[in-house]
């Protein structure tokens, strides 16, 4: 457990009306994903509440730079150079430290490197499109990396994800990680893809889109995009999946 201080402010509840129902056939796959039956609470294990413990051991130098932490030496990644950065933070605003964040992406062209990619767009031999970081001190982290390419996918005759980066917090536990999804401001295609759409609530998606940040850019080199991670509460962002254990 993180030594925290006590709660000191109401604790808020998490709102279930705010996700968008697991049965939405905008997005074709929830059809065959949504449970057929009621769910049931399963208690956490011992080892799922206690471990891991991440330290900056784990960390590789490059892991927070998507530009070159898969490229060969003296080379890097095609596309837009852009910083992501923010804070991960409890429903009071407070920063938490020590978390495990992990991001991955497809690259400037909108294709992962992934097997089971079919998209034709080419890979770029220089971008592997993963990386993570632990928060400091304040809740802060940051990395480099390229801008994604939006990407069609099979669900409609023509619909497209728009320019995103897949984001995963760890607590202090394997039973504490939240998953979710990282927009860019501006992007017209964020209205209209239908994965956005299930989400039942205008300003649940606006804690989705990533602000530019021009006062964080570096300049002659990378833009900077703000995106805070609200772990509960009223502002909570948006995680596609539940606390698991709970
Ligand atoms: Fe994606």
């Amino acid at each position: 457990m993180r030594n925290a201080p006590p709660e000191t402010t109401p604790f808020f509840p998490r709102d279930r009306e705010w996700h968008p129902p697991a049965f939405t056939p905008g997005y074709k796959t929830s059809v065959l994903r949504s449970p057929q039956r009621a769910l049931i609470s399963l208690e956490g294990t011992k080892s799922e509440v206690t471990g891991p413990v991440f330290g900056h051991n784990i960390l590789g130098e490059f892991d927070n730079d998507l530009i070159v932490n898969y490229a060969k030496p003296g080379e890097m990644a095609i596309g837009e150079r852009i910083l992501v950065y923010g804070r991960v933070l409890d429903e009071r605003g407070v920063g938490i430290p020590g978390a495990l964040v992990e991001f991955w992406q497809a690259n400037a062209g909108g294709r992962y490197r992934h097997k089971k990619e079919t998209y034709l767009a080419p890979l770029d031999p220089n971008f592997g499109g993963c990386g993570r970081t632990i928060t400091d001190e304040n809740g802060g982290y940051v990395f480099k990396t390229i801008k994604p390419g939006p990407y069609p996918w099979p669900n409609g005759v023509n619909d497209w994800r728009p320019a995103h980066i897949h984001f995963s917090v760890f607590g202090h536990g394997f039973a504490q990680r939240l998953i979710t999804q990282m927009y860019f401001e501006g992007d017209p295609m964020i209205w209209i893809c239908p994965i956005v759409k299930t989400i039942p609530d205008e300003n649940a998606i606006k804690g989705l889109i990533a602000a530019l940040d021009m006062n964080n850019t570096i300049p002659h080199d990378m833009r900077a995009y703000k995106f805070d991670i609200i772990l509960r509460g009223r502002r909570s962002t948006f995680f596609e999946n539940r606390k698991e254990g709970n």
